[in-house]
C-alpha cells in the first residue's frame, strides 16, 4: 500500500525551554519548505494546540532566530494532555488545520504525549530538546552544551572571589531529577564534591572533614558543585560554616542556566535533527524520537526510546574525585 504525501507538517515546543530548540524550529520549517511541505507553529506546546493557537510558519518567519535562546514559539506544561478527552482533542485538531505529522521538541514527557498522537493517527517525530541531558536514547539533547558553557563561565567567576576570601563556595546548577550538568561542571570547574540527585545520600560528615583535611593541606578554596534535585544550598552553607569555621556562601545559579545564545554545538545538533525529523515524516515514518548514539544521529520507536534508562557513568564520577586532590 502507497503511504499518503505529508501536507502539513506541525511544530511545536514543550516542556522547559532550552538554547536551541530556534534551530530545529527554523530546521523544520526550512526543510519541509524545501520538500513543498506547508508548515504551522503550535504556540505554546500541548497548550496552544488544545487551544488552536496554530500558525502558519514562512521560511522569513525564522529569519534571524537561530542565534536566540528560548523558543519563539514558546512553551509550556499542560496537565489536559495527559488526560485520554484532552488526547483526543488535540488529535482533532490536527486533522482540523490538515496537519497529518507533527514534530514535538521536548523531553520525555513531551514524547509521551506524541506517543498519544501517533496512536490517534497524528504521525509525530519527537526532537531531545531540555538541558538536563535525560533523554536515555540520545547522547545530545538541544540545549544542554549551553546550559553547562553558561553554568561553567558562572562558577569560574564565583570560583574567582571564593579563592580571594578562601571560602566555601556551595553552587546549585539545574537538574531537578538529574545530575549531568553537575557533573560536568563539577569536571570542568575543577570542583571539591559533586553532589547530584542520582547519589541523594551523600555524606555531609565526610564533606566537612574533607574540608578540613583541605585546609591544612594550603587549599585556598573549597568549591561544591550542588544539583537542584539535592537543592537545600543556603542551609548546607550554614551547616558547613558552623562544623568548619571556614566562611561559607550559597549561590544559586537557577534559570540563567536555560536561556542565552545557543553555543555552535547546539545550533548545529538541532539543526540536522530538525531536518531529520521532517525527513523522516517525509517517508511516512511516525512514533519516533531523534537521537545522537555513539557518534551517530539515529532514530527509535518512542515506546522502546522511553523504555530506556540513562545513567550517570560511574568512570566519570571516578574521574571528577581523582581530579579534586
Ligand atoms: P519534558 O517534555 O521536558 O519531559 P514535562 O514532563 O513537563 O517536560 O512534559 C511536558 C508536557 O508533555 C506536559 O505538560 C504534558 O502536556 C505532556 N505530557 C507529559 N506526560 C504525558 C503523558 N503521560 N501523556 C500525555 N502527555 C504528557
Ligand atoms: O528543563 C529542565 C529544568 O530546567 C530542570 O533542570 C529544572 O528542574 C526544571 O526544568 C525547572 O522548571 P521550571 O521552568 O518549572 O522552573
Amino acid at each position: 500500500m502507497t503511504k499518503k504525501r505529508v501536507r502539513t507538517i506541525g511544530v511545536l515546543t514543550s516542556g522547559g525551554d532550552a538554547p536551541g530548540m530556534n534551530a530545529a524550529i527554523r530546521a523544520v520549517t526550512r526543510t519541509a519548505l524545501g520538500k513543498g511541505i506547508k508548515v504551522r507553529g503550535i504556540r505554546q506546546g500541548y497548550q496552544g494546540l488544545l487551544e488552536e493557537e496554530i500558525i502558519d510558519l514562512s521560511a522569513r518567519d525564522v529569519s534571524d532566530t537561530i542565534q536566540r535562546g528560548g523558543t519563539i514559539l514558546q512553551t509550556a506544561r499542560c496537565d489536559q494532555m495527559k488526560t485520554e478527552a484532552g488526547q483526543q482533542k488535540a488529535a482533532a485538531i490536527c486533522k482540523k488545520y490538515g496537519i497529518d505529522g507533527l514534530v514535538v521538541i521536548g523531553g520525555d514527557g513531551s514524547f509521551r504525549g506524541a506517543e498519544k498522537l501517533a496512536n490517534l493517527g497524528v504521525n509525530t517525530i519527537g526532537v531531545p530538546g531540555t538541558i538536563d541531558l535525560d533523554i536515555a536514547c540520545t547522547d545530545y539533547t538541544i540545549g544542554f552544551d549551553t546550559a553547562v558553557n553558561t553554568a561553567m563561565e558562572a562558577i569560574d567567576k564565583v570560583r574567582d572571589t571564593s579563592t580571594s576570601h578562601q571560602r566555601c563556595s556551595i553552587i546549585e546548577v539545574m537538574g531537578r531529577d538529574a545530575g549531568f550538568i553537575a557533573l560536568w561542571c563539577g569536571i570542568a570547574n575543577g570542583a571539591e564534591r559533586i553532589l547530584m540527585p542520582e547519589e541523594h545520600d551523600y555524606d555531609e560528615k565526610k564533606i566537612i572533614e574533607d574540608i578540613q583535611a583541605s585546609k591544612e593541606r594550603g587549599k585556598k578554596n573549597y568549591i561544591i558543585i550542588n544539583a537542584e534535585g539535592v537543592g537545600d544550598s543556603l542551609n548546607m552553607a550554614k551547616r558547613i560554616e558552623e562544623a568548619t569555621g571556614m566562611e561559607t556562601r550559597a549561590t544559586i545559579l537557577g534559570h540563567m542556566q536555560r536561556g542565552g545564545s545557543p553555543t555552535c554545538k547546539d545550533r548545529v545538533y538541532a539543526s540536522i535533527m530538525g531536518s531529520m525529523a521532517v525527513d523522516l515524516l517525509a517517508e511516512g515514518k511516525s512514533n519516533r524520537v531523534i537521537g545522537y548514539k555513539h557518534g551517530e544521529y539515529t532514530d527509535f520507536d518512542i515506546n522502546e526510546a522511553l523504555k530506556m534508562t540513562k545513567e550517570i557513568p560511574p568512570h566519570h564520577i571516578e574521574v571528577a574525585q581523582e581530579l579534586a586532590l
